[in-house]
């Protein structure tokens, strides 16, 4: 038996705006996802867009018995923006009643909840005044992040700012899966900056108010990066790839300050970010308390020849590379790697003062994973154990050696709506069925998961 350490938060992760539903139900306003399928329906994988989420708005109290019967005691989800601020100022109560009872009920069922504030969903006001890239939206998430802190507080103990900041940047001003769907690496810049200092004014407004006494955080997409080679011009490929995609973020949230080395190659392509006096300090003042690892997969890279230097972009600097030896999900063609967790979580130790965190999210999605439905309706997913499993396997062995991970959280609980993908891929512990009322079924890795959590311990 491999056993974890002593109070290890075991749970599943999700999101408000792929669990909620009652998208423009109950006083929330719209936000870019409601607007684009209004206008693009087109885009989302069989026309399913963000009404058609797991209805946990009007499910929670079931989910939450669903999760004390699996031994469940922690839960990682966010907060709408657009429902409890519908116009960015005044507080709609009726979300306040939900969240409180949500959230206490969590609570009751011995379940903590570790609350984020942004899944990528920006509110349409916002986003008409240039969203991420206009600098009033700092401090409008700020006044956000201090609103929802002074409701919530008492029952919320661990906060994160942002989910996977990466993803919004690159998928919305460097590719087309996120609204505003433009390719633009100045305005990504400025798109991440603003992004950094939002995170920061709310940390920073957190520990202005002497009642929040729990702990503050931000959720980062971390891949270990892997070069085809020893070559130089691999390892330098390899170095740019984390400069730019792990360290520009990473190391503003857990050091305070952005690498030099990224500064000077900003600057040296005309690509510095406007910064207004004053908010390097703030963001050298508001490190975080800990933070979430997501982990999907490694990023693997090698040298690129000649790239196109009138363009700029992160892959100007080293391009993908495809390992021979991959190991793919058959389901969804993600790479499957456990080690990476191994090595990241030995990266946060010996680089990253040994802060605490927790994996906030890893998984393994499927599509049409109705075909693994035995007789009785039981999702035979025994790929899903198999995946959790040897991912855990690498995590115990960090913790083993040093490493300060206090918790391990599943993509999903229930089967939720993803983006543009929609219900393509599924990754929950529970089947949901979004043409019968929303019912929830357990699928096999909830049975094995309980037995993992109630011992504490794999085998
Ligand atoms: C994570 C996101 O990166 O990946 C989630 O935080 C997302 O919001 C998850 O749903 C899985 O992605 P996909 O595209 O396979 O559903």
């Amino acid at each position: 038996m491999r056993k974890f350490p002593e109070n290890f938060f075991w749970g599943a992760a999700a999101s408000a705006p792929q669990t909620e539903g009652a998208a423009l139900e109950h006083g929330k306003s719209a936000t870019t996802w409601d607007y684009w399928f209004e206008t693009e329906p087109e885009r989302f994988h069989n026309n399913v867009g963000p009404k058609h989420t797991s209805n946990v708005y009007n499910q929670y109290k079931e989910d939450a018995q669903l999760m004390q019967d699996m031994s469940m005691n922690s839960y990682r989800t966010s907060i709408s923006w657009a429902r409890l601020l519908p116009d960015g100022k005044t507080v709609n109560e009726e979300a306040v009643a939900y969240y409180r009872d949500y959230f206490q009920t969590l609570k009751d069922k011995g379940v903590e909840p570790i609350m984020n504030l942004f899944h990528f969903d920006m509110p349409m006001w916002l986003m008409e005044k240039g969203g991420w890239e206009a600098r009033e939206s700092v401090d409008a998430f700020a006044f956000y992040a201090d609103t929802a802190f002074t409701l919530f507080g008492d029952i919320i103990k661990k906060w994160a700012t942002f989910n996977e900041p990466m993803v919004h940047i690159e998928c919305g001003y460097l590719g087309d899966a996120h609204y505003p769907a433009v390719r633009d690496y100045k305005r990504a810049i400025q798109v991440g900056f603003h992004t950094v200092m939002a995170h920061a004014k709310a940390v920073e407004a957190y520990r202005k108010n002497k009642n929040n006494d729990g702990e503050i955080s931000c959720i980062l997409n971390l891949s270990p990066v892997y070069a085809k080679s020893d070559d130089e011009k691999d390892q330098h490929a390899r170095h740019m790839a984390d400069l730019l995609l792990i360290r520009s973020l990473l190391d503003p949230i857990v050091l305070g300050k952005f690498p030099e080395e990224l500064i000077e190659l900003y600057r040296k392509h005309d690509l510095l970010p406007v910064i207004e006096e004053d908010d390097l300090e703030t963001l050298e003042a508001n490190k975080v308390d800990f933070l979430g690892v997501n982990y999907y997969q490694p990023l693997r890279v090698q040298h690129r020849e000649n790239p196109n230097m009138d363009v700029i972009t992160p892959g100007s600097f080293f391009m993908g590379y495809d390992w021979p030896e991959k190991r793919i999900n058959p389901h969804r063609g993600w790479e499957i790697y456990p080690e990476g967790i191994y090595d990241i979580s030995m990266r946060m130790k010996n680089d990253y003062g040994n802060l605490p965190w927790f994996i906030s999210e890893n998984g393994m999605g499927v599509e049409g994973e109705e075909k693994f439905q035995d007789e009785n309706g039981i999702i035979q997913d025994d790929y899903r154990i198999e995946f959790i499993n040897d991912h855990l396997e690498f995590l115990h062995k960090s913790i083993e050696e040093g490493s300060n991970c206090f918790g391990y959280h599943l993509w999903t609980f229930v089967d939720c709506w993803s983006w543009l993908n929609s219900y393509k891929n599924r990754y929950g512990f529970y089947r949901v069925d979004i043409d019968d009322n929303f019912k929830r079924y357990p699928k096999k890795s909830s049975f094995w998961m309980k037995e993992v959590i109630e011992q504490n311990a794999i085998k």
